[in-house]
């Protein structure tokens, strides 16, 4: 007995102590921001990758619209990039990737759901761009602490006080700089880093790290004037004394609570301010965070096991239809060839081969804890939102589906192939690569996605994997929501008023499918007593 709780106390303390190694984080910007190249300069820090460029080889082109080969690469490929771990500072960092076409954004709202922290990247020029503020409103609702990245500092931007407003103002949080550049564009000298009291000079240099850093005790220190030039100096002193008198001290509570986002300024290209980041990202970045079940919430420390899917990507080769299901660990110890419940099936599976992803292989893990995402393979048993649980049979909440702007109808050209096109659909469906709604009558299948690559991607991914040749009609809608109400009496009114336009959607909830955003105000003036949700999340924001 004293053993058994001897050996439970150590397994208790080697979980606890792997928990709070782990940052599990994301990093997002709209598209060109810099979100590849810093990504790669994070690995490079952490010895994951030795050559810059690595990680670039791997995206996908930005002006790809029908390039198929492109795309199917890219699936390829990011099975191998979508999870990048490595060891820096005594914690083990997993970044997931987010995809950075627009077309992909429904793919990088789910991953934002298995990230505890995010690192927004910003052009300093461009300052907040419509990707980004969309990113963000996802980061406000899951309350996700942000840290902010100004990128591109080599080239003139905005003045620096005016984008720090702007980022306040168009993303409705508040800011705080811990670092402050020195000039920009041809009169960048480098960034201050506000804490640590040092200098950190620029040098444009693309492969190796910047490792001039000049220790300066107090700003006022003539030293400054030679190492900067005066003018410089004099400018910098300026900044930091307005800056100090308009932003309140780093707060780490409302960093976590995702109401103020730390901002640091730098040259990823150029390797630039990246270190200052990352350290800081070690020290003030949460640990894994708890979720929300339908059963309460599972802490990290929670001793059972319970993960869930956010991600499910298709074998390369469609003669091999397994596919890779993303499960992020929420509580406990996950190991190999133990039996687990799939919550939604009703059904024990065990994994004997699930995959890490540590640097840039795959490799077969035995055990895996909180913070970790892992590879199972899967044979067409993961939807996106599955729960996994050692014990209980309670499911996580707030994988949501987010509203689509595209629609169209799917068309079968082939009576002989329903069967596969249904079938097909189905389970591109699962993989979260578009949403189907059904309308009736005739059971009609209106394709829903936030971008058009996507139907190109279907429809090529149906007649290769499937065999079933199928072409799209746009309809004319605009906006998908959710629609639920205790007034039942009004519900059915508005479902007799407005047939031709609702829907369900997989899990069979009621969907409206406005025709003009006003038709959907004109709703929601008219019967007062319904919801119309902008995401299939709404079971999330009534608990
Ligand atoms: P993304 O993933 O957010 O889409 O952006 P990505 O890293 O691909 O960067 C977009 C472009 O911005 C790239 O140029 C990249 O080299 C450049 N860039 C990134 N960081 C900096 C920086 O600190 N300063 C400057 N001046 N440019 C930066 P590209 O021409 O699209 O690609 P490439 O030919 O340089 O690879």
């Amino acid at each position: 007995m004293v053993f058994l709780s001897l050996q439970s106390e150590k397994e208790n303390m080697k979980n606890l102590e792997a928990i709070n190694k782990r940052r599990t984080f994301g990093i997002i910007s709209h598209p060109d921001a810099g979100k590849t190249t810093l990504t790669e300069k994070l690995l490079l820090f952490g010895g994951a990758i030795q050559t810059a460029g690595a990680v670039k080889n791997n995206k996908i082109k930005k002006s790809a619209t029908s390039d198929f080969m492109e795309i199917e690469k890219q699936r390829g490929i990011s099975v191998a990039t979508s999870v990048m771990a490595f060891e820096y500072a005594g914690k083990q960092v997993n970044i997931l990737d987010t995809p950075g076409h627009k077309d992909f954004a429904e793919d990088t709202y789910r991953t934002l759901t298995a990230v505890d922290s995010v690192i927004l990247v910003i052009d300093a020029a461009n300052g907040v761009e419509e990707q980004t503020k969309k990113l963000m409103e996802v980061c406000r609702m899951r309350k996700t602490p942000v840290i902010i990245f100004v990128n591109k500092l080599d080239r003139d931007g905005k003045y620096t006080f005016d984008l720090l407003d702007e980022l306040e103002s168009h993303l409705d949080i508040k800011v705080r700089p811990l670092t402050w550049p020195i000039g920009m564009g041809d009169r960048f000298k480098g960034v201050y880093n506000i804490y640590d009291n040092n200098i950190n000079l620029f040098s444009a240099n693309k492969t190796k790290i910047s490792t001039e850093i000049v220790s300066i005790d107090d700003v006022n220190d003539p030293k400054l004037d030679e190492i900067i030039s005066e003018e410089p100096a004099n400018e910098l002193r300026e900044d930091l004394e307005i800056l100090e008198g308009v932003y309140d001290e780093f707060d780490r509570e409302k960093y976590l609570s995702g109401d103020l986002a730390p901002v640091f300024f730098g040259s990823a290209v150029n390797n630039f301010g990246v270190k200052e980041l990352l350290d800081t990202f070690c020290n003030i970045s949460p640990a894994p965070r708890g979720r929300d079940t339908d059963d309460g919430r599972k802490e990290p420390t929670d001793p059972k096991f319970s993960g869930f899917v956010f991600k499910i990507h298709a074998n390369l080769d469609p003669k091999h239809r397994d596919r890779i299901a993303f499960l992020r660990i929420v509580s406990g110890k996950f190991e190999r060839n133990t039996f687990y419940n799939h919550v939604r099936l009703d059904k024990k599976m065990k994994f004997p081969n699930p995959t890490s992803f540590m640097a840039q292989d795959k490799s077969v893990i035995d055990e895996a804890f909180p913070g970790d995402v892992i590879g199972l393979y899967d044979s067409g048993n993961f939807k996106i939102g599955d729960t996994l649980t050692e014990t209980g049979k309670f499911m996580f909440k707030g994988i949501p589906s987010f509203s689509p702007e595209i629609f169209q109808e799917l068309e079968n050209l082939d009576p002989m192939k329903s069967k596969q096109l249904d079938k097909g659909i189905r389970q591109l469906i699962d993989e979260g690569v578009a949403q189907l709604f059904i309308q009736q009558p005739g059971n009609r299948k209106i394709v829903g996605t936030v971008g058009q690559l996507q139907f190109e991607v279907i429809q090529h991914r149906l007649i290769n994997e499937y065999g079933a040749n199928c072409r799209f009609v746009p309809r004319n809608f605009s906006k998908a929501t959710w629609v639920t109400s205790d007034n039942m009496e009004q519900l059915e009114t508005f479902k007799r008023a407005k047939l031709s336009s609702l829907a369900y959607d997989k899990d069979e909830n009621l969907v409206f499918l406005a025709e003009t955003p006003f038709l959907l105000t004109m709703a929601e003036q008219d019967y007062p007593d319904l919801t119309f949700h902008q995401t299939s999340a709404f079971k999330l924001e009534k608990a």
